[in-house]
């Protein structure tokens, strides 16, 4: 099946068309355009909601042009299957310039549409990417974004439960906000990234959040303090200094992800692990992961879906909705922008 998606959670405007195999459950992306605000929010360093989804609303049909003319489909009345939209969570006024969108075009069009929950695409990414070999099951998906850290235990495609969650800042949100106040450009993730390459981790020795706790929490919220905590007591700060935080920061935040993620994954007897999000994005993360699997000599199958999707991308809502295929109704098809992974996983 072909399927239209189109994702505005956040500050990215993106849609994307994919091919869907239903027998071999492959999924071809055959277009994924993605139109960013993030040059406005770098001068603000963050988002203001306003600012993204006026942005949004100039952008979102150009964008779905661009991604039907990329797939070769006729963008007045395309051969399409579907049309999947994210209904949260994310920023109201964003989602809501997504799902209107969508819904307007399912009435126009005469497609269904289907409702797919922003976090399931993030999972999803791994199964949109170009993978001979799908990951085997159970998994352990660890999804970490700048709103969301969580761990959920997938027993096959379709079958999620989520484990645990950050009690307070996600890890994208640590990142963004040490970056802010290291005066680094907006989002903080990818600045950081940068400049500990030129820094040594072992400089400073910032706190591993609930790295030992047996459950499957975060809370990174420490953490910023701690290093605000030890800038205020630096006089001269300079590139070096910035480059050592920087380095000590990831280590601190990878070590916490990869401890619980293997935590997770040796209780659930788990033969692949998946990530997604944009700090999925992270080498070292990725990095971290494969060493330690190989460490401990386990037979785990380390997934995360090439960098493109790993930020927001409609690709992997497209994704999502092949896999977890929900038709909603057109008239109760609504923005969303506290959902989380339903209740009924949890726990
Ligand atoms: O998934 P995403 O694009 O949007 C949300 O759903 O939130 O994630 C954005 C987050 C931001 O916090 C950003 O700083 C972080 O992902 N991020 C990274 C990297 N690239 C993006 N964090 C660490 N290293 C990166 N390379
Ligand atoms: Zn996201």
């Amino acid at each position: 099946m072909t399927i239209l998606g189109i994702e505005t959670s956040c500050d990215e405007t993106g849609a994307s068309v994919v091919w869907a195999d239903e027998k071999s459950s492959k999924v071809n992306v055959l277009s994924n355009v993605v139109s960013s605000s993030i040059a406005f929010h770098e001068k603000t360093g963050g988002i203001i909601p306003e600012v993204a989804a006026r942005e949004q609303i100039k952008y979102i049909i150009p964008v779905i042009k661009q991604a039907l003319s990329e797939a070769k489909l006729n963008i007045e009345n395309p051969s399409i299957d579907a049309i999947a939209v994210t209904i949260g969570p994310g920023l109201l006024g964003s989602l809501l310039v997504g799902v209107e969108t969508a819904k307007t075009l399912s009435y126009i069009w005469k497609k269904p549409l289907i409702p797919v929950n922003h976090l399931y695409g993030h999972i999803y990414a791994n199964f949109a990417s170009e993978i001979s070999n799908y990951p085997r099951f159970p998994a352990i998906a660890l999804v970490v974004s700048g709103g969301h850290t969580d761990l959920v235990l997938m027993n096959s495609k379709n079958e999620l439960k989520w484990l645990g969650g950050t009690r307070d800042d996600a890890a994208g949100e640590a990142f963004d906000k040490i970056g802010r106040l290291l005066n680094l450009s907006y989002p903080g993730g990818p600045s950081i990234e940068k400049s500990a390459k030129f820094g040594n981790s072992k400089t400073f020795d910032f706190p591993r959040p609930m790295i030992g706790s047996k459950d499957y929490d975060f809370s990174f919220s420490g953490l910023k303090t701690a290093v605000l905590r030890e800038v205020k007591t630096i006089k001269q700060m300079n590139n070096e200094t910035i480059n050592d935080i920087c380095a000590s920061v990831q280590h601190s935040i990878v070590d916490v992800l990869v401890k619980k993620t293997m935590l997770a994954a040796e209780k659930f007897g788990t033969k692949s692990i998946l990530l997604g999000g944009g700090v999925a994005a992270n080498q070292k993360l990725r990095e971290e992961f494969q060493s330690s699997i190989v460490n401990q000599a386990l037979s785990i199958k380390f997934f995360a879906p090439p960098k493109n999707l790993c930020t927001d991308n409609a690709a992997m809502i497209a994704a999502a909705a092949f896999f977890n295929y929900k038709l909603g109704s057109f008239q109760t098809l609504d923005a969303d922008p506290n959902l989380h992974f339903p209740e009924f996983l949890v726990k």
